[in-house]
């Protein structure tokens, strides 16, 4: 099970150290895997603050190339060196505001793969193609063209984009339907397994629910993860959802 913060362009200094006090009190288990995602210029202070602490750190997006004239750009190389284990590839805000295509993605997860990270590779169908009855078709069809070649270290997390800040979830059913589905395109190409994340407006109020999917592998929360008793109370929902289904 894996908890992932997702801070985007939010946070600074002081309040990332307040977010950090509150983390050394509680009483992580070996069971939820957790991953920040803080803004990129925070993340080796970050590091030093949760060194002790079994939470993992990500960047929010890398570049396909190493190193090059590439003016505020990120290299996977760079974000492995400042103590990154995961990145995040292909959010759908990186795709509307900064106009990443499926086959940049794919770069940008390729080159992630061969610098060691692991990849959250994000998918996500607009409200259009949900209510047109398009959504599986269109998450196929955005999956094939971003799955990078060499499938190694990826999670995909499916976050619809009429989902993200607006408060709207799925419905379970439709949760469900669309990871089986992830799921089974991965296989029929990679004969591989994959993690799939749910993300999109999961708060304190509905992570059981979604957490009672069967085929949801964690959440990649926005929001929620600013403020460290919603983050923690999200984690702790995790870790109760585990033990009662042992
Ligand atoms: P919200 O949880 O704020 O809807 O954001 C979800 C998201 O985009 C995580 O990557």
């Amino acid at each position: 099970m894996f908890i992932a913060a997702n801070w985007k362009m939010n946070l600074d200094k002081v309040s990332i150290s307040k977010f950090c006090d509150d983390l050394y009190n509680y009483k992580f288990s070996s069971k939820v895997e957790a991953c920040i995602f803080p803004p990129m210029p925070y993340i080796d202070y970050l590091n030093n603050l949760i060194k002790d602490l079994p939470i993992s750190i990500g960047g929010q997006n890398c570049h396909y190339k190493l190193f090059g004239a590439f003016t505020g750009e990120v290299s996977p190389k760079f974000l492995l060196d400042t103590g990154c284990e995961y990145v995040i590839i292909g959010h759908s805000e990186r795709r509307t505001f900064n106009n990443e295509s499926d086959n940049e993605i794919k770069l940008r997860a390729q080159s992630a793969i061969n610098a060691n990270l692991k990849v959250i590779l994000c998918l996500g169908e607009s409200l259009f193609n949900r209510e047109k009855g398009y959504a599986l078709e269109f998450i196929e069809k955005q999956l094939l063209e971003c799955l990078p070649d060499d499938f190694r270290n990826v999670q995909v997390a499916y976050e619809p984009v009429w989902s993200i800040g607006t408060g709207k979830i799925p419905n379970v059913s439709d949760i469900k339907e669309m990871h089986d589905h992830i799921k089974k395109v991965v296989f029929k190409k990679t004969k591989k397994k994959v993690k799939v994340l749910y993300g999109g407006s999961v708060n304190v109020d509905n992570i059981g629910q979604i957490l009672s999917v069967i085929n949801v592998d964690g959440v990649l929360v926005g929001g929620s993860s600013l403020k460290v008793k919603d983050f923690l109370a999200i984690y702790s929902a995790a870790v109760k959802h585990l033990n009662n289904s042992i």
